[in-house]
């Protein structure tokens, strides 16, 4: 075991990690583009955009550029009662890429405290009008962070169970399938009926740590707009779906029905520093203006508006305006469909599907454990052996690379899974 592996086995503690019995974490050392350079030398690829976030492969150049340029001008302020000109900028920039009703702009650090701001936001906005609502829609299998709040709107399983009695309240809507619309949407209406509803909340399209479950616009603005009709708001958590995951810039691009509030994170910087971000429109904005302080929203970090992390979403925001991106994004979805068409039918597939550059392959598990499906260890083994690092949803392999991913290393992703797909039907 190499030196470094030493140090963190004896100090360090990993995120989702079981530290008893996971194997050594990967010690990797330097990155370029969708490249990971360990430190005994091997390659790997980043096939999962580093948990969604280098959307443009690491060490983008742009992006470097424009926060080391930062770093020489200012590096960090207070953002209350404080503005500087990248922050600015970065709001205007936001505003002007999103739906012309969600005009404002408030920073957080990542995408957890985007959704917290977003549900404080709502709770608040009922609660300045003298109208408080305290119940939240949500969709099973959500996951929208690891906060109090972010977890009492997502699943509730083995993951936060230890916390469960610490949630608020919130209802969970079926996932929506083709055959139970109709139904889902009369359940949502006599919940919406009775008031007390303050959002809704929903990852919009796309599912993400439920293992990468789609479902339609269609359905999602017939949910929208009933929420609306009930003067109930909608939390659209973009975190995972925004910067061209879907196709579009974001998924609610692709959605009639626009939310009254918008999160977003990750890939926002490129993946280089942490920021999130949450829109509202004027209508909630404007429940907060008052004569009383205390209808204000009292909510802050000591990062809040870093101006590095506005400049890396700056330069972000650049990258999305050569035409490059999309003409990857584009290529990137083409090459997932042709090797969807080769994949479904193979036996040991339960389910391949597709949005975007976001492509996943269910495998058919007999141990029917899903996320703690055995499955996944021993597939992101078998991957790492290959020099690809992906990190399956449970029995979901999934890939979502950096744009700038060749056809070549997206063809040595494609027959590492293959490979992977045939050994299991072989144990079947
Ligand atoms: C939809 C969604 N919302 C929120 C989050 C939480 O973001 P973060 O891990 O940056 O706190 C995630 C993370 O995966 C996510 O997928």
């Amino acid at each position: 075991m190499s030196d470094l592996l030493k140090r963190d086995q004896k100090y360090v503690w990993h995120p989702f990690t079981q530290m008893q019995t996971s194997p050594a974490p990967l010690p990797i050392v330097r990155a370029k583009d969708a490249v990971l350079y360990a430190e005994d030398g091997s390659e790997y690829i980043d096939c999962n955009s580093s948990w969604w976030v280098n959307i443009h492969g690491h060490g983008n150049e742009h992006i470097s550029k424009a926060v080391t340029k930062q770093l020489e001008t200012l590096d960090h302020i207070i953002f209350a009662g404080v503005t500087h000109p990248v922050g600015v900028e970065l709001a205007e920039r936001i505003v002007a890429v999103l739906p012309p009703n969600l005009t404002r702009v408030f920073f957080s650090d990542d995408g957890s405290t985007s959704v917290e701001v977003a549900l404080k936001m709502v709770f608040q906005y009922w609660f300045n009008q003298g109208l408080p609502r305290h119940r939240i829609l949500a969709l099973d299998g959500a996951y929208h962070g690891d906060t109090f709040g972010a977890m009492s709107v997502g699943q509730r399983d083995y993951f936060n169970a230890p916390f469960e009695q610490f949630f608020f309240d919130v209802d969970f809507l079926q996932f929506p399938v083709e055959s139970n619309h109709v139904e889902l949407l009369s359940k949502a209406e006599s919940l919406f009926k009775t008031n007390e509803f303050a959002a809704l909340i929903v990852e919009p399209l796309v599912q993400g740590s439920a293992g990468m479950r789609m479902y339609s616009a269609t359905f999602l603005d017939e949910l929208t707009t009933l929420a609306h009709k009930y003067r109930v708001k909608v939390i659209f958590d973009e975190v995972m779906t925004g910067w061209g995951r879907t196709g579009t810039l974001f998924a609610l691009d692709q959605c009639a029905e626009k939310p009254d509030i918008v999160c977003l994170s990750k890939g926002l910087t490129g993946g280089v520093l942490p920021l999130g971000l949450t829109v509202a429109s004027d209508e909630i904005y404007e429940a907060f203006l008052s004569d009383e302080k205390v209808k204000a929203l009292l909510h802050g970090h000591s990062f809040t508006g870093n101006p590095l992390c506005c400049a890396a979403a700056l330069a972000n925001l650049d990258l999305f305006e050569l035409p490059v991106t999309f003409d990857n994004i584009a290529r990137i979805t083409q090459q997932h469909t042709l090797f969807i068409d080769k994949i479904q039918s193979h036996i040991g597939v339960l389910d391949a599907r597709q949005h975007g550059t976001i492509l996943a392959i269910e495998l058919k598990d007999p141990s029917g454990r899903a996320y703690f499906s055995n499955i996944r260890d021993v597939a992101y083994a078998f991957f790492l052996e290959r020099g690809l690092l992906i990190r399956p949803c449970g029995n979901v392999v999934f890939l979502n690379p950096p744009y700038c991913i060749s056809n070549a290393q997206l063809d040595l992703a494609y027959q590492a899974i293959h490979a992977f797909i045939d050994t299991l039907s072989v144990a079947d």
